[in-house]
């Protein structure tokens, strides 16, 4: 037979082997055999826990969605491809309130599928095959694959990692690497999956440098409400002379543990939001009008609802970064923001695929190996998230010591 997928496709699902491929193996099997909500068997610190208390949206949102639904009218099937225009201004309306720049609802503004779709809809618009984008090491995993498939090429560069255990933001790092070649640069703030908080002075100095070589920025800003210890999370499009430079994008999947409605946005200048929205079209025409109710309700919500859950995440943190930190050969980063820690495992084992086959094997414990995060400074780590409930943490936290023990 002719191989009939394409090679396009074929990128998102490179050839892996060693303890990688042992990983994934040991991972889905023990996903099928055994029941994810039994908290003695198999347990996933990979993602948060969405969908068990206190990780479920709160109920002024379910509220919001269900009387959407209550009350259908033409809009509920087809709203505009852009989003609702009244969601559009109360999405204005908070970037000017609470990240200090100003948006155009109708010309700036893009309403996605989560904000993972933001992602794909920017590079597929902005990437030409062999356009190289810079990303720090460590960051969001899914950055590498969707430039590759948007033709383009990721060039990494390090971030820089301190005695604490933080992995921190490194301006020469990046403006070593840093070219006229570089069309994009993509990043998190707060980092996931090492929870720094971009200072002020950081964000200039990206400034600096995308100006000096000429290239936009993608500024995800997914994380930019779970930030803890009076540490503030700065917009890069709040950075003057920026916003026309810079693709932002912001969602509900986070604090909001708002998951279940796939729902996020784009903020783009107008030159570039246009491709995006004709993507948008091309790919799945709008996203679901109920979703689009329950993100208005989040971001009309009273600030208490946040600071609540907030509080929640910061409690959690607290435990597992003290809890790693007792582990001997393990050290911990207390992350400034995110859900996740990001412990240092090199001293036990410098692999981090070959540590977390352990871990899965020995403790039925599945955390993210760090190799997914960048090809460096991210190896010899473990993404552990906290957003789960105590006691599940407590057991995770217990597994993972008598795991060492035996090592
Ligand atoms: C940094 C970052 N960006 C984007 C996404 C995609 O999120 P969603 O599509 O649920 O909004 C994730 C998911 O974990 C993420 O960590």
């Amino acid at each position: 037979m002719k191989k009939f997928t394409s090679d396009r496709v074929n990128i998102l699902s490179p050839v892996i082997s060693g303890s990688a491929a042992r990983f994934d193996e040991l991972r889905s099997t023990m996903r099928r055999a055994i029941d994810p909500q039994d908290a003695t068997g198999f347990l996933e610190f990979g993602n948060a826990d969405a969908g068990r208390d206190p990780f479920n949206p709160d109920a002024h949102i379910r509220k919001a969605a269900l009387e959407a639904m209550e009350h259908p009218g033409k809009d509920l099937v087809y709203t505009p491809t852009q989003g609702l225009l009244e969601v559009r201004k109360a999405i204005a309306d908070k970037c000017e309130r609470e990240n200090g720049f100003e948006v155009d609802p109708r010309k700036e503004v893009q309403i996605t599928v989560g904000t993972q779709m933001a992602i794909f809809c920017t590079t597929q618009c902005l990437l030409n095959p062999g356009d190289k984008v810079l990303i720090p090491d460590p960051d969001y995993s899914g950055y590498q694959r969707i430039v590759k498939y948007s033709g383009g090429v990721p060039v990494s560069f390090p971030f820089r990692e301190d005695p604490d255990g933080q992995t921190r933001f490194d301006a020469e790092a990046m403006e070593k690497i840093a070219s006229p070649d570089i069309k994009l640069m993509m990043f998190t703030n707060p980092n996931n999956p090492g929870g720094y908080i971009m200072k002020r002075d950081d964000l200039e100095a990206i400034a600096e440098i995308a100006e000096k070589n000429d290239f936009l920025v993608f500024a995800d800003d997914l994380y930019e409400k779970l930030v803890y210890d009076g540490h503030e999370h700065i917009s890069f499009a709040s950075i003057p002379g920026m916003k026309d430079r810079t693709i932002t994008i912001m969602g509900v999947s986070k604090t909001e543990s708002m998951q279940m409605f796939r729902i996020g946005y784009v903020i783009a200048p107008q030159r570039i939001l246009q491709h995006i929205t004709k993507l948008v079209s091309a790919i799945l025409i709008r996203s679901s009008y109920l979703s689009q109710k329950a993100l208005q309700a989040f971001i009309n919500e009273p600030k208490k609802y946040r600071d609540m859950r907030r509080d929640i995440h910061r409690k959690a943190r607290d435990y597992v970064w003290k809890e790693f930190n007792k582990i001997d050969g393990i050290r911990c980063n207390k992350p400034m923001g995110t859900s996740y820690v990001f412990p240092n495992h090199r001293e036990i084992n410098p692999s981090s695929y070959d540590f977390a086959v352990n871990l899965l094997e020995k403790g039925l414990v599945q955390l993210n190996p760090g190799r997914q995060y960048g090809p460096e400074v991210s190896e010899g780590h473990q993404r552990f998230c906290f957003a789960s409930p105590m006691d599940r943490l407590e057991e995770g936290i217990r597994r993972i010591k008598a795991v060492r023990e035996e090592l």
